[in-house]
């Protein structure tokens, strides 16, 4: 019997959206405003869906205080008021866009979770614009 259990989380961060290899014309061009020099802020909501089995004898897909660890360790302290291209080691070469945040995230909570489980990470940047990643 697959099942799967959602767990939301929030954090903010700050960013900006280029390329080093571009001039700034062109930077602007395709980022429009979210390439300010000066960056810019998001309200990140977050929620983490982990699919598999219910163990017969807990009655449990997985502990969700375990989830909240997860969560709590890989990205609320990793990116929660963070600059993301100054702070965060993985978008040093790689543009802090929602789509690489969520693969980003992804690979993270993959790491230190049970690899019987699979993964859904679904992230808005804003009320309206999510993305979905599941590997
Ligand atoms: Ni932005």
């Amino acid at each position: 019997m697959r099942i799967t259990a959602y767990r939301k989380a929030h954090f903010n961060a700050a960013h900006r959206l280029y390329r080093k290899d571009w001039d700034e014309d062109r930077n602007k061009a395709v980022f429009g405003k979210c390439s300010n020099p000066n960056f810019h802020g998001h309200n990140y909501d977050l929620t983490v869906g982990v699919t598999g089995e219910i163990d017969p004898e807990t009655g449990y897909l997985i502990d969700l205080k375990i989830l909240k660890d997860i969560i709590k360790s890989e990205v609320e302290d990793a990116l929660d008021h963070k600059n993301l291209n100054i702070e965060v080691p993985e978008f040093k070469d790689l543009n802090p866009t929602v789509e690489n945040m969520a693969v980003v995230i992804y690979n993270k909570i993959k790491k230190a979770l049970d690899s019987k489980y699979d993964l859904e990470i679904t992230l808005y940047e804003t009320p309206r614009n999510f993305v979905v990643y599941k590997g």
